[in-house]
């Protein structure tokens, strides 16, 4: 069919300097003059950093536990994806914003500077997840597979030098984590880690309730937790992408809902990747000290 045609592989065009995918370049003036409410919550991440699994947890919570409430709908209409945007007749993320009513959650990968201004100006509560920066290439290179509307990967090696280089869609995963990092205190940023998450969900789902200024029991807590494990999530259709077509997310190479772990990387990365990789990684950090975990 023409529409999904036309929906592989779209290019790259860089706004501001970020490499953004075309559609979403071309109809960047909408996305950056959005006015978020004051109430309005912002989820952020560099792609792959665990940001489904932060907005399953985060509808939960605002939902005092109910499973049934969060399985109303797919993620991406309960907590649309701010800048996404692709040919008709797929709806835009704008599009599912402007038909709710705030306060509404709303997901972006967009890098800090390029969050509209809006959120800023009004103080807008905003969810930061980072994952450290081997385990968050490998999910990148499974999902670019996997993932028909995302540039082709290529072979591993050369997508690991993208990576480096912040060639990849939303660019330069050092730059986006350091920003944010940066600005947590000034702007009021929850600033979370997916390895934290893993090893103790509870004290994080805690941690983002008292955030969200909520105040639910902790059986409510170990509720919520269990429904946002891995294995469960991976069983729910509201919460693991299986609404998004195959000639989309080609399942016949990878999951969306793919592994769930903490050091992955280590079945990738050769001897000698992991040796480049650390000392640039050593090079483009060296101006902050982020207290990332590459195991748990
Ligand atoms: P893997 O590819 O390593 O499995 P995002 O939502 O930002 O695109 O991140 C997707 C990554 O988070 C995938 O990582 C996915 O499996 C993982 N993920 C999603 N839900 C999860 C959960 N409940 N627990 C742990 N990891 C989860």
């Amino acid at each position: 069919m023409a529409a999904t045609d036309s929906l592989y592989r779209f290019p790259l065009i860089k706004i501001k300097g970020i490499p953004l995918m075309c559609h979403i370049a071309d109809n960047w003036n909408s996305v950056w003059a959005f006015r978020p409410d004051p109430l309005d919550l912002l989820i952020a991440t560099y792609p792959k950093a665990g940001t489904t699994w932060v907005q399953e947890i985060v509808d939960l919570l605002l939902h005092n536990g109910d499973a049934e409430v969060a399985r109303r709908a797919p993620t991406h209409h309960r907590i649309p994806f701010l800048e996404i945007h692709s040919p008709p007749p797929i709806p835009s993320g704008l599009s599912f914003i402007e038909k709710m009513d705030p306060p509404r959650v709303i997901k972006t990968h967009l890098p800090f500077q390029l969050v509209p201004e809006g959120f800023w100006e009004n103080k807008c509560k905003v969810i930061y997840v980072a994952r450290n920066a081997k385990d968050s290439v490998v999910s990148y290179f499974h999902f670019d597979q996997m993932n028909q509307t995302q540039p082709e990967p290529g072979p591993w090696d050369g997508y690991l030098h993208k990576f480096m280089n912040g060639e990849l869609p939303w660019g330069s995963w050092y730059d986006h984590v350091k920003r944010y990092w940066l600005e947590r205190e000034k702007r009021n940023i929850l600033y979370l880690f997916y390895e934290d998450l893993k090893e103790n969900p509870h004290r994080e789902v805690k941690r983002i309730m008292q955030y969200l200024d909520l105040s639910l029991s902790d059986d409510v807590i170990s509720h919520i937790v269990r429904l946002t494990s891995f294995n469960t999530m991976k069983e729910n259709p509201m919460a693991n992408y299986s609404c998004i077509p195959d000639q989309i997310f080609d399942r016949s190479i990878s999951n969306f809902m793919r592994k769930g772990l903490v050091g992955d990387w280590t079945n990738h990365f050769s001897p000698a990747q992991n040796q480049l990789f650390d000392e640039d990684y050593k090079k483009q950090m060296k101006d902050v000290n982020i207290p990332f975990r590459t195991n748990i």
